[in-house]
């Protein structure tokens, strides 16, 4: 196993957030694919590229980028979401998933042209330090692409009934700390990087077939779980209701829909 800095991420992604990720994959899967297009139309590859998916998780974007590209090495911190996705990935050969650190992992100097990662480059004790490991593994001049959240779009809406937001909004690290250009901007200047741009981008998230479906699925969410880890059961039933009434005007036939809302960020290294 290669060394790990982000222990309090590790013991998050290998511990229940990473067991309900890997367990609900297709939920995960049906929430984030609206903006799967997006990121690898930024991400530009062509047949000949070595691409690096940071964050990989399950592994669908390492898995859709391998249709396009000649190797993809997805790296992540968790054990049991890369279990998954290498489970998934039989039979596609230029597909690898390892477990690591991508804030510390030894990549192979200026051995891909490609780094892409949606959602997976948001929990860096050291977003500074990371970025610029992952430059040194790009080839200069080589591409990076991501996906980071912007805000919460609809969620919101749903998460005003804890009265607040049960993600961490911190200036500099937490899942909210790349949302805001000028932290981008300072974090990979600050890593080595050019030609740094960042639009705000937006995408249809399904979140569950109906109301309940939906409000069950949130309600397992890690930060979610995490918000109420000391509530009642009464409580928690409770919050239950009341995601569910936020939701009800976002159900819409056989589905539950949100907006979701992210920053693509491109960059060269
Ligand atoms: C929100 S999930 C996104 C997973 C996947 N990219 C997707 O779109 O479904 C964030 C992922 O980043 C991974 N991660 C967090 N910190 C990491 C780090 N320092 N190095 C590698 N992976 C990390 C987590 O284990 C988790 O799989």
């Amino acid at each position: 196993m290669p060394k790990i800095v982000n222990t309090h991420q590790a013991e998050a992604w290998n511990g229940y957030e990473g067991h309900h990720w890997a367990e609900y994959q297709d939920r995960y899967d049906a929430v984030n694919s609206g903006f799967n297009d997006m990121l690898l139309a930024a991400a530009a590859l062509a047949p000949h590229h070595r691409v690096l998916d940071v964050g990989c998780g399950n592994g669908r974007i390492a898995w859709l980028a391998a249709q396009r590209a000649a190797h993809v090495l997805g790296v992540d911190l968790s054990g049991p979401m890369p279990a998954r996705a290498r489970a998934a990935a039989t039979g596609v050969p230029n597909l690898t998933y390892q477990q690591g650190d991508a804030q510390v992992f030894p990549f192979p100097p200026h051995a891909f042209d490609v780094a892409v990662s949606q959602f997976g480059v948001m929990f860096f004790a050291d977003p500074v330090a990371a970025f610029a490991n992952i430059r040194g593994a790009l080839r200069p001049g080589g591409r990076l692409a991501f996906l980071s959240m912007h805000d919460l779009g609809d969620l919101a809406e749903v998460f005003a009934v804890f009265g607040g937001t049960p993600v961490p909004v911190s200036a500099d690290t937490g899942p909210l700390s790349p949302s805001d250009p000028a932290v981008i901007d300072r974090v990979l200047t600050g890593a080595g990087f050019t030609d740094v741009a960042a639009e705000a981008v937006e995408a249809e998230q399904v979140w569950g077939r109906d109301v309940a479906d939906a409000a069950a699925f949130i309600m397992g969410w890690g930060p979610v779980r995490f918000a109420l880890r000391n509530a009642s059961p009464s409580t928690v039933d409770r919050a239950r209701d009341a995601v569910a009434a936020a939701l009800a005007p976002f159900a819409d036939g056989d589905a539950v829909r949100l907006r979701g809302t992210a920053r693509l960020v491109t960059a060269r290294a």
